[in-house]
């Protein structure tokens, strides 16, 4: 293209200037006007010529930039899976949602606790047999401390409970997922590490009925409005009275079948009003702290319940092993997807 420009519109031997040269400038008077005319018709031709060639040129240069970054779009896409929630941490978050519908906030708190939060605030005294029911696992070399301080994986959330009315006066309402710890002999239905949402409700004038239609509205939310709850009395030191929930089996209806072992029904919580004894050691706390006591016995008065995720979500999704969850086999997890 150089080569053309130059040998057609070159300043010093271009043949247009050589045209100009040999006929335009020697024209006589009376031929000027014919020639000019024709001269930058020339002109205009070359100069058009030129720059025709100059835009394929670019759009050549285009086309072929396009082509090298081209996807063959005959070729498989590239496959982007999508990553979805665990199974656990879906079931996890439901239970939650249904509470913070109805007003509860999340606490949260450490996996390693000390001994106060986790038993004795929650009325475990020193060597209680309850605290045989949650045997967990202790960290090495604390023997010099108090027993109070001992530093112990939670056996359950409870302990962020007690955290949250030592920071928090009343009016309360949270609940509390995370993962505990206890010493088990691992099964099909128990293993060593697993995750609770429990919570808490304190105010003045909470009763009994209060939880109830508390935890049948959340068993309603979590597997339909035909569902059933019903309560046996049981114990937990920290509640009075303490009730286990049963909700009508959600595999037969009630009739009875294997899974509800012909009962009709399947035990799913642990409940209560919380024990006067667990404000009073939150309000000592308190004092301790240099806060006002808050949680005055004859005018405050709560409900708390906890619940196993991976039982809820066990029944929810049919799974017989509790283990299947913690194995990340793709095969059974992408069935949750
Ligand atoms: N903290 C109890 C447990 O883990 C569950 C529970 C919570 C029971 C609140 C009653 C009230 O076993």
């Amino acid at each position: 293209m150089e080569a053309f420009r130059l040998a057609w519109l070159g300043r010093k031997n271009g043949r247009l200037k050589l045209i100009s040269d040999a006929w335009l400038k020697v024209a006589p008077i009376e031929a000027k006007r014919l020639i000019g005319q024709r001269f930058n018709a020339l002109k205009v031709s070359i100069e058009a010529a030129l720059s025709e060639a100059e835009n394929s040129q670019v759009w050549n240069l285009l086309k072929s930039d396009f082509t090298a970054a081209a996807l063959d779009v005959t070729l498989p896409g590239t496959l982007r899976r999508p990553g979805v929630e665990h199974p656990l941490v879906k079931t996890m978050a439901e239970i939650v949602g249904v509470f913070g519908r109805m007003g509860y906030s999340v606490g949260l708190g450490p996996e390693v606790e000390t001994d106060f939060y986790n038993f004795e605030s929650l009325n475990f005294p020193p060597n209680h047999p309850a605290r045989d029911t949650q045997d967990t696992l202790v960290i090495a070399d604390q023997d010099n401390k108090p027993l109070r301080d001992r530093l112990l994986m939670r056996t359950h959330t409870s302990p962020v409970q007690i955290r949250s009315m030592i920071e928090q006066e009343p009016p309360l309402r949270l609940v509390v997922p995370g993962k505990v710890y206890r010493n088990e002999a691992e099964d099909a239905t128990h293993l060593a590490r697993f995750q609770q949402v429990e919570g808490l409700c304190v105010d003045s004038n909470i009763t009994f009925s209060d939880l109830k239609g508390t935890l049948d509205h959340a068993m309603k939310a979590l597997f339909g409005s035909s569902v059933k709850t019903r309560f046996f009395p049981s114990f937990f030191p920290f509640t009075e009275p303490s009730a286990d929930m049963q909700i009508s089996c959600i595999f037969c209806g009630g009739k009875g079948c294997r899974k509800c072992k012909h009962s009709g029904w399947i035990e799913l919580l642990g409940c209560g009003m919380v024990d006067p004894a667990v404000f009073q050691a939150v309000d000592r706390k308190r004092v301790e702290l240099g806060r006002a006591p808050a949680y005055d016995t004859a005018r405050i008065s709560g409900f708390a319940f906890g619940m196993g995720v991976e039982r809820i979500a066990m029944m929810r999704y049919g799974v017989s092993s509790v283990g299947l969850f913690y194995t990340a086999d793709m095969r059974f997890l992408e069935q949750f997807a």
